[in-house]
C-alpha cells in the first residue's frame, strides 16, 4: 500500500454474495472505491506513520493476524481489525540509529527496526526479528494462552542477535521459516548486502550455510517463499522449497535471460559435509521454473522474473498447489 496516509488495507477473504463486481473477465486494476463496494474489504484504520507494512503472520489458534511494520508490531482480530488491537512498539535504540546515520545508511529512513519475521515459537511465545538500524536483532513476544489473555508483549530485557535470520536492509527481501526450534532463512548476511545464503541457525544444531559467493549456489538471488513440504511419512526425509529468483550466470552473451526463475530445495536433516562442505548444506538442489507462452505469431515470451509464490495446502500435504506469479523480465 502506498497511499500517503499510508493506510492499510486488509482483504477479508469472503465470498462474494454474486455482489459487486460481476464482470467474469479477469481484471488487473481495482479501484479503492470498487474494493470497497465489494464489501469484501475492511480498511484498518490505526496510522503507524509509515507504508512499510507486512502481513507475516495467521494465528488460527487466536483468531488473529499478526502485522510486522517500521518499528511495530500489531496482533489483530481476524474478525473485526479495528477491534482494540495488540500493538507493540518495537523501535533501535536512539544510539543505534545515530550509529546507522553515521554509516551515511538511512538517507530514505532505513536507520530504523523494520520487523521482518514473525514465527510461532510455543503455545505461548512467538519469535520475532527486524532490521534494527541495520543492526538485525531478534527476541521472544510473549502472546498467552488465550485470546482473552489480551496479552501481547515483548519478552523484557531479551535479545538475540538476528545475523543470518534477517536482512541489515530493510529494501532486502527475505524469507525465514522456523522447524522446531531451528530456524531456516534465506537473508542477506552482511552490512553490505553482498553475502546472500539460505542459512539454519538456533535450536542447538550446527549452522549451515550455502557456499559463500559462489554464484553458482546463488547469484544475487531475491528470496520470496520458504516451505517445508514433506515427501514421504518418514520425517527424517522432510524437504524444504525456497522459491527465488536470481542473476543468470551467463547472462553476459545476452542471448539468454538476464534473470531465473528459481525453486531450490534442502533436507531438513542435513548435517553438513565432513571433509569437504563443512557447515554448508550437502543436499543443496536448485531447478530452473520455465513459464513461457506462445505467441499467435509463434514467437515464445518467457516469463523468467518469478515475483510472488502462494502455496495452497491440499488435502495430501505431500502435494500442495503452488502458485506463481511470473513477468517478463525487464
Ligand atoms: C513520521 O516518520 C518520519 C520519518 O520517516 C519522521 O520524520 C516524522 O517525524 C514522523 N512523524 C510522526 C508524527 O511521528
Ligand atoms: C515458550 O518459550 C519461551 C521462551 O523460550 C519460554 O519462556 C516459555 O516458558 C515457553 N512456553 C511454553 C509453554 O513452553
Amino acid at each position: 500500500m502506498t497511499t500517503s496516509g499510508a493506510r492499510l488495507l486488509l482483504v477479508a477473504l469472503c465470498v462474494y454474495g454474486g455482489q459487486g463486481l460481476q464482470q467474469s473477465a479477469p481484471r488487473v486494476r481495482l479501484s479503492f472505491k470498487e474494493l470497497l463496494d465489494t464489501r469484501a474489504a475492511r480498511p484498518f484504520s490505526f496510522a503507524f506513520n509509515t507504508s512499510d507494512y507486512r502481513i507475516l503472520l495467521m494465528d488460527q489458534d487466536q483468531g488473529r493476524l499478526y502485522l510486522g511494520s517500521r518499528e511495530y508490531l500489531v496482533a489483530l482480530d481476524m474478525q473485526n481489525v479495528n477491534k482494540e488491537p495488540l500493538i507493540i512498539h518495537w523501535p533501535a535504540s536512539a544510539k543505534r540509529k545515530g550509529e546507522c546515520q553515521m554509516t551515511g545508511k538511512g538517507r530514505q529512513g532505513e536507520c530504523a527496526n523494520f520487523v521482518r519475521l514473525i514465527e510461532p515459537w510455543n503455545r505461548t511465545h512467538l519469535y520475532t526479528c527486524g532490521t534494527g538500524a541495520y543492526q538485525p536483532i531478534c527476541t521472544f513476544i510473549n502472546r498467552g494462552w488465550r485470546a482473552e489473555d489480551y496479552l501481547f508483549r515483548l519478552v523484557p530485557g531479551y535479545a538475540d542477535s538476528g545475523k543470518g535470520k534477517c536482512s541489515y536492509d530493510p529494501n532486502q527481501e527475505n524469507i525465514a521459516v522456523l522447524i522446531d526450534g531451528n530456524l531456516y532463512a534465506g537473508v542477506h548476511i552482511d552490512f553490505m548486502s553482498t553475502d546472500a545464503a539460505l542459512f539454519r541457525t538456533m535450536g542447538g544444531r550446527t549452522a549451515i550455510r550455502t557456499e559463500q559467493y559462489d554464484s553458482r549456489w546463488l547469484n544475487e538471488p531475491v528470496f520470496l517463499k520458504i516451505q517445508q513440504i514433506p515427501d514421504s511419512a518418514e520425517r527424517n526425509d522432510n524437504k524444504l522449497y525456497f522459491f527465488f529468483r536470481e542473476k543468470s550466470l551467463d547472462s553476459v552473451s545476452g542471448a539468454s535471460p538476464s534473470v531465473l526463475a528459481r525453486v531450490g530445495r534442502v533436507c531438513l536433516n542435513d548435517e553438513g559435509g565432513q571433509k569437504s562442505l563443512v557447515n554448508r548444506w550437502t543436499t543443496f538442489l536448485k531447478a530452473r521454473l520455465i513459464c513461457s507462452v506462445l505467441g499467435e505469431d509463434g514467437v515464445e515470451t518467457a516469463f523468467d522474473e518469478l515475483r510472488d509464490v502462494f502455496i495452497q495446502p491440499t488435502q495430501d500435504e505431500k502435494n500442495p498447489v503452488v502458485y506463481a506469479l511470473f513477468t517478463t523480465a525487464g
